[in-house]
């Protein structure tokens, strides 16, 4: 039976998950993907150390590196929900892409692992999803090894990361003695390793104790657990639905992706309180319901060359109202022009497949011959409005670079503007000699311009790094003189022609600003 507009759309739950390297994305990834049904064995959606399950000829990098240069977006059902996950790149090198997929969620899922804590890039990408102020949900990992005690982990959320958390469940034991986990919500244990005559879930009584008689009882681990739990139920903070929903407080889940163990309960609950599609604000400061007749959304992310048999070129929407059809006549209100949608590609593990219908909270992919741009609005009808702006993210890498051969400079220039355009690279130029100066956010996405250069514009790049730099821009521009820049605080100009001082490091900033206190710096996202 077909559903109605308003249940598919309820339905959507669209989230990506975030995660320092190695914390476990990729193997929770593939166990969600199993329940869901969209992967027969958990295993088997990439295997990015092997090499062995390289579906994907999306780009030679990422086929000589073996990793996932751009995110991608899995979609499976599990439980009458339909679930979109928004992949980010699951290493060290991320993106601006990897922050931009952020803008497209509503909520995001935080994997930490167990023995290292909080780590630098989850830092990163949780300031972002804080700054929209969705949900976040937490997993901590790797339950089945030796990591720190769980109430440090909670007190390490909520001092680096400045959130307040509540524990879903507690694990009982860890590393070889981990038992399971003291499920608080779901007012229950559920055994890591349950015997073969055994049920997997065993009861709490009303005193918060386990209502069956079982060897576990008798255990430290069992005693030390029941004890944090009753800690937590007196001192910790309180179980509350509004402010999980804006962002403020985070559950927190303990499990084990690799042993599956803890994932499906996760989901299950996760799925409960992770929102369905948000309304999102319009430039004119409107919201746009999701479930408004007018069909909108917006890109997010431009991948070209995803076949480099056919060098297409794909534009990621994230869809915020309506319903998208086969075959629609669109409008990308900037450059007043309409589109007929009749390329479009859903996304399905690593299989692309060709979407007929789609609804507010999902992602489609559309072929672009080079019209769109990041941040672009795709709208239908007789509908005219533009969203919010994507915010612009603060390089921290530079390097300069040229032709190598003079003689390609126009070649040179065209490409630099249209990756620069793409939101592939950031673009600065110095003061007089405008040299080019490129910004990213990754080391990966030099390593991006310099192929796509090399195979889409046929321009060979010299690159020289200037390695990593804090980038500020300049309230009151018209104060600035050149006499203040130097080799410590480089004064460039940005693509919008804005100046920029590129500070050595945050030493160099801090002097600068004792110089110079009239200068008001700030700070992009
Ligand atoms: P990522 O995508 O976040 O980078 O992490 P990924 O899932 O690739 O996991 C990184 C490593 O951590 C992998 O091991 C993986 O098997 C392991 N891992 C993930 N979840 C758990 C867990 O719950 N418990 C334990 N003990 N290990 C876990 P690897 O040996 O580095 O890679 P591989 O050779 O197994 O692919």
């Amino acid at each position: 039976m077909q559903k109605n507009k308003h249940d598919e759309i309820t339905s959507r739950r669209t989230f990506a998950i975030i995660s320092h390297p190695d914390a476990g994305k990729t193997t929770i990834t593939e166990k969600l993907l199993y329940f869901g049904g969209a992967i027969r064995d958990a295993g088997t959606v990439k295997g990015k150390k092997s090499g062995k399950f390289a579906t994907s000829d999306w780009m030679e990098i990422e086929k000589q590196r073996g990793i996932s240069v751009t995110s991608s977006v899995l979609q499976f059902d599990y439980a009458g929900k339909r679930v979109n996950i928004l992949d980010t790149p699951g290493h060290e090198d991320f993106s601006e892409d990897t922050y931009r997929t952020l803008m497209a969620v509503d909520a995001a899922v935080m994997m930490v692992d167990s023995a290292k804590g909080i780590e630098p890039q989850t830092i990163k990408l949780f300031k972002v999803c804080k700054m929209r102020g969705i949900p976040i949900f937490t997993f901590i990992n790797k339950m089945d090894r030796q990591g720190k005690e769980p109430l440090e982990l909670m007190e390490e959320l909520e001092e680096v990361l400045e959130i307040q958390s509540y524990a879903m469940n507690w694990p009982i034991g860890m590393g070889k003695e981990f038992l399971g986990i003291y499920d608080r919500f779901n007012k229950r244990i559920e055994l890591a390793r349950p015997n073969a005559d055994e049920d997997r879930f065993l009861p709490i009584d009303g005193e918060g104790e386990l209502a069956v008689e079982h060897s576990m009882k008798e255990t430290s681990y069992y005693k030390q657990a029941l004890e944090d739990v009753m800690l937590l139920n007196e001192a910790g903070n309180d179980f509350d639905e509004d402010r999980i929903a804006k962002g403020e407080l985070t559950p927190v889940f303990f499990g084990s992706a690799l042993t599956n163990f803890g994932v499906q309960t996760f989901l299950e609950t996760f799925l409960q309180f992770a929102p369905e599609p948000q309304p999102r604000l319009t430039k004119d400061a409107e919201y746009v319901d999701p479930e408004s007749d007018v069909f909108s959304g917006f890109i997010f992310k431009i991948q070209a060359n995803m076949n480099p048999a056919h060098r297409d070129r794909i534009a990621f929407v994230r869809i915020v109202s309506g319903e998208f059809e086969r075959g629609m006549t669109v409008t990308v209100p900037r450059l007043s022009k309409n589109f007929k949608l009749t390329q479009t590609t859903q996304f399905l593990a690593d299989d692309r497949e060709t979407v007929n219908q789609a609804v507010a909270g999902d992602i489609i992919g559309l072929y672009d011959t080079g019209n769109y741009q990041i941040g672009d609005t795709v709208i239908s009808g007789k509908a005219n409005f533009q969203f919010e702006a994507l915010p612009q993210f603060t390089p921290e890498l530079f390097v300069r670079v040229n032709a190598k051969n003079v003689m390609k400079s126009k070649q040179f220039h065209k490409g630099i503007l249209q990756l620069v355009q793409e939101g592939a690279i950031q673009y600065y130029k110095t003061l007089h000699t405008e040299e080019v100066i490129l910004g990213a956010v990754g080391q990966l996405q030099f390593e991006v311009f310099e192929h796509r250069m090399r195979a889409e514009y046929h321009v060979e790049v010299q690159m020289e790094t200037m390695g990593s730099k804090v980038a500020r821009w300049i309230e009151n521009e018209e104060d600035v003189k050149e006499s203040m820049a130097g080799q410590r605080a480089l004064l460039v100009k940005d693509r919008y022609e804005r100046k920029v001082f590129l500070f050595e490091n945050n030493f160099a900033m801090r002097w600068f600003q004792d110089k110079f206190p009239d200068i008001k710096l700030y700070n992009q996202l």
